[in-house]
């Protein structure tokens, strides 16, 4: 399966694609992505085509959008892929995408909230190497990916 699905940096003119997996997911789907019940507009759509404050990646098989990943600026991201193409390691393919995309931007972490109920999310942060801590209500993910430089100023002043 894994030749077939090809990840991309998505860009304007996908956003009618990614309008469409968005109705395509269900009340849970949008719920699990969004951490509320919202369905998206065609608005919407174009603001995560449009890559401005945040930058999207799509999960494409034979040309048809199947998965989506948005990281944000601060270093937070999120995804979505479609309830048809589950559990072939697509939502592991795009997070591992969005590691390496935080990386190159110089973020010194990534992040993700999730539901406890969120089986395959958790799997992910877990296999992925993110530290997991569990909330009542939510799990929360973070990976550092830069240790913050130690300027230690050793003042070689020499005594008079
Ligand atoms: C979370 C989500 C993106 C995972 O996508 P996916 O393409 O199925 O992910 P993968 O195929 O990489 O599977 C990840 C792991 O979960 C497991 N898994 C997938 N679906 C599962 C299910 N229904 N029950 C239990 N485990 C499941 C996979 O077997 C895999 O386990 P492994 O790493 O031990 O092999 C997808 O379930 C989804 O879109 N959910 C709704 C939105 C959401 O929750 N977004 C996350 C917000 S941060």
């Amino acid at each position: 399966m894994s030749e077939q699905i090809k990840i991309r940096k998505a860009v304007k003119e996908d956003w009618e694609k990614i309008y469409q997996l968005y109705n395509s997911l269900s009340d849970e789907d949008l719920y699990l992505r969004f951490f509320h019940l919202y369905r998206i507009t065609e608005e919407d759509a174009k603001r995560i085509a449009s890559n401005e404050d945040h930058v999207t990646f799509l999960a494409e098989v034979d040309g048809k959008v199947v998965g989506e990943a948005s990281l944000h600026k601060d270093g937070e991201f999120s995804l979505v892929v479609d309830r048809n193409y589950r559990a072939l390691g697509i939502g592991t393919l795009l997070v591992k995408t969005l590691i390496e995309e935080a990386k190159k931007s110089g973020l010194s972490a990534i992040k993700f909230y999730t539901l406890p109920e969120n089986i395959p999310m958790i799997k992910i942060g877990r296999k992925l190497g993110f530290r997991l801590r569990f909330y009542e209500d939510e799990v929360y993910g973070e990976m550092k990916l830069m240790e913050k430089e130690v300027n230690i100023n050793l003042a070689t002043s020499s005594s008079p």
